[in-house]
C-alpha cells in the first residue's frame, strides 16, 4: 500500500489525468501485475511473440509507436530498440519507475499524450475532441505502431467521469465512450505504416462451478474484423477481486490492423 501511495504521489500527471483515474489504474495494474505475476506471464508472452513476428517482417526499422505503452510488459521493448531508430512510447501516464529506466536508453522518447483526446473536451477547454495522433499519422517515417493493450481502456475512464458529472455529460455526445474506442480504430487506420493491434474485447466472469455469471463487450460494439490469433487472459482469477469469482478476457491480435 505505500509503495502505491509513493508511486501515485511521484507520477507527473496533468490534473484532469488524475481526476479521470488514470493515475490511480496504473498504479493498481503495476501491483495487480505483481501480484498475478505467473497468470498473466502466457498473456505477455504470447503479445510480445506477435509484435516480435511483425518486427521480422518489416522491410524498414525507422520509427516504431507504442500506443498505451505504460509497464511494456506487452513488449519486446529490447528488440524494438535494437531493431529501430527510434521507440516512441505514448501513454497518458508513465510511472517513475518507467521513466527512470527509459533515461538509460537514447533511442526511447516518452510522449505523454491522452489517446482518447477528449480529456481538454470533458474538462471544458476544448470545444470537441483533438486529434491525439495528428503528427505520428503524418510522420512517414513510422513504419509500425502498435496498440498494446489500450482500446478496452480508452472508454470507462470517460464514462466513469460522466457519471461522476451529470450536468458536464448533458453537453456531451452520449455515446463518447464508445466513440473514444471508434476514434481509436479510425486513427490507427490513418497510419502509412504497419499497425498491430492487441486488445481484450470481451470479459466473462465465472464462478467456481465454471458457471458464466457475467459477459462484457470491451470494444463497445466496434467492428472489428476476426482476429489472427485469440487467447484467454486471467485478469482476476479467483481471490484477485472476489474469492468465489474470476474474471478472463478474450484477447485479439490484429498483425496488420489497417
Ligand atoms: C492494460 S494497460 C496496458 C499497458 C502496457 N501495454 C503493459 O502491458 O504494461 C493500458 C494502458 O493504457 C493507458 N491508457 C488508458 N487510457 C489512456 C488514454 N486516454 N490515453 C493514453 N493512454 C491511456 C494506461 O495508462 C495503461 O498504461
Amino acid at each position: 500500500m505505500l509503495a502505491e501511495l509513493f508511486l501515485s504521489l511521484a507520477t507527473p500527471a496533468a490534473r484532469m489525468t488524475r481526476r479521470l483515474g488514470l493515475v490511480a489504474e496504473s498504479v493498481a495494474l503495476w501491483a495487480r501485475g505483481n501480484r498475478q505475476r505467473r497468470a498473466w506471464a502466457p498473456h505477455h508472452e504470447r503479445c510480445r511473440a506477435v509484435v516480435s513476428e511483425v518486427v521480422a517482417e518489416l522491410p524498414q526499422h525507422r520509427k516504431v509507436a507504442v500506443l498505451g505503452s505504460g509497464l511494456l510488459r506487452d513488449i519486446p521493448l529490447d528488440l524494438l530498440c535494437e531493431r529501430f531508430e527510434q521507440v516512441l512510447l505514448v501513454d497518458a501516464v508513465h510511472l517513475p519507475q518507467i521513466r527512470l529506466r527509459m533515461r538509460l536508453l537514447p533511442k526511447v522518447r516518452l510522449l505523454t499524450r491522452d489517446l482518447t483526446g477528449v480529456i481538454g473536451w470533458l474538462a471544458g477547454e476544448e470545444g470537441g475532441r483533438v486529434d491525439p495522433l495528428a503528427d505520428l499519422a503524418s510522420d512517414p517515417a513510422v513504419d509500425l505502431v502498435i496498440s498494446a493493450n489500450l482500446m478496452s481502456q480508452l472508454a470507462w475512464p470517460v464514462e466513469d467521469w460522466l457519471d461522476d458529472h451529470p450536468a458536464r455529460a448533458g453537453q456531451l455526445p452520449a455515446d463518447l465512450p464508445a466513440q473514444c474506442i471508434a476514434w481509436h480504430l479510425t486513427d490507427l487506420r490513418r497510419f502509412g505504416g504497419r499497425v498491430a493491434l492487441l486488445s481484450d474485447v470481451e470479459m466473462i466472469e465465472r464462478d467456481r462451478t465454471g458457471t458464466v455469471i457475467d459477459r462484457l463487450d470491451l470494444t463497445r460494439g466496434a467492428a472489428l474484423p476476426d482476429p489472427d490469433e485469440s487467447w484467454d487472459w486471467p485478469v482476476a482469477p479467483f481471490g484477485e477481486a472476489e474469492r468465489d469469482r474470476e474474471s478472463i478476457h478474450r484477447v485479439g491480435a490484429w498483425r496488420d490492423f489497417r
